[in-house]
């Protein structure tokens, strides 16, 4: 079956799931357009993952995606976490607090699953890994679509291997955190996505760095059935973005993109600025502990309006992100 058909989708894109910036409104519109909406789930609660499903609903009628982290063993060193903290200091000086309270997270991955399942999510979408083979089976016996993302052609291999239905091949230019799970690959999309098409037999969908009608009809003679798109809708209307972060993206040029671990502890792509500079060679706790780190401290610097010490992840296209609705952005890569 087509992708398309398996999706239930007019066109051959996916607005990407981006966990903190995706809002009902944003996923509805893009829906309502034609393309799979998606709710980037990652750092919600399956309380939270729930009332978000139901918010979509009353806006759409249309197919929409829940997408979620797969959640890691990572033993807490209580060492790097005390050097890790040490080295954030002086960025908590710089917005006023020296001492803050880290709330260490606990996925409520399982318990999300089985809030999809329970609403019915048709499709289901993953990244840093894959699921258990017995929420695969119990996902698919509620005929629930799976969609995983991988960043090198093994990974890509282990995901079909694993049942999903299709693959994310996430290029080394794609805004946000690498889907990576076995190492940290790093390969341009042109040549990772022709690779993947000659040694995975499931639907590819392409994503990273896709900012045009031209490119995203690349990507589909290369082998992609659709694309993924990320960095293009940031700042929309719809989209949940702070201000300052949307303007931030809407003035970037094009070498204003950076891959660092120092927000998170995992690899991610995102606007260069003060924190990350400061955060150069400093220890780094691994993810998620290094997220919960700074959470308090990326919180707050939105609050001050201080976008120096925000995350704003986007991708190496990012000075091609132009202002507009959700519409009018997605209809550009139909014209
Ligand atoms: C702000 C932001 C947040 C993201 N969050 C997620 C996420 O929660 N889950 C996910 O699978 N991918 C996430 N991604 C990665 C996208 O799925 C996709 O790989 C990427 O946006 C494609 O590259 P582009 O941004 O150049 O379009 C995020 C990307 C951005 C820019």
């Amino acid at each position: 079956m087509k992708l398309v058909d398996m999706l239930k989708i007019e066109h051959p894109i996916i607005q990407a799931p981006m966990a903190g910036v995706t809002t009902p409104e944003f996923v509805a519109a893009s829906s309502d357009f034609g393309v799979l909406g998606s709710i980037g789930a990652g750092y919600l609660s399956a309380e939270e993952t729930q009332k978000f499903i139901q918010e979509v609903k009353k806006r759409t009628e249309r197919t929409f995606a829940v997408n979620l982290f797969v959640p890691e063993d990572e033993q807490l060193d209580q060492e790097l976490f005390r050097e890790a903290y040490e080295a954030l200091q002086p960025i908590g000086e710089k917005l006023g607090m020296p001492f803050w309270k880290v709330l260490l997270s606990t996925s409520q991955f399982e318990q999300q699953i089985d809030v999809i399942i329970q609403e019915k999510v048709q499709v289901c979408s993953f990244t840093f890994g894959l699921p258990k083979s017995n929420d695969v089976k119990r996902l698919k016996e509620a005929e629930i679509k799976l969609i995983g993302t991988a960043t090198s052609v093994e990974e890509a291999v282990v995901v079909e291997q694993a049942g999903l239905d299709a693959v994310v091949v996430q290029g080394s230019e794609a805004g946000g955190h690498r889907g990576s799970f076995i190492g940290m690959p790093l390969v341009p999309l042109n040549e990772l996505l022709q690779d993947v098409a000659s040694a995975v037999s499931i639907p590819i969908i392409a994503a990273g760095g896709i900012s045009d009608a031209a490119r995203m009809n690349q990507m589909l003679e290369y082998g992609a059935e659709a694309v993924q798109i990320g960095t293009a809708l940031l700042a929309t209307q719809e989209s949940g973005a702070h201000p300052l972060y949307k303007r931030a993206v809407l003035h970037a040029e094009a070498d204003y993109t950076v891959l660092t671990d120092t927000f998170s502890g995992k690899l991610a792509r995102g606007i260069q600025n003060q924190f990350i500079k400061m955060m150069e060679n400093k220890p780094i706790a691994p993810y998620p502990v290094q997220n919960d780190l700074t959470k308090k401290i990326r919180s707050d610097a939105a609050k001050q309006g201080k976008p120096e010490f925000m995350s704003m992840w986007a991708g190496e296209h990012v000075h091609k992100t132009e202002e507009g609705t959700v519409e009018e952005i997605l209809q550009k890569f139909i014209d």
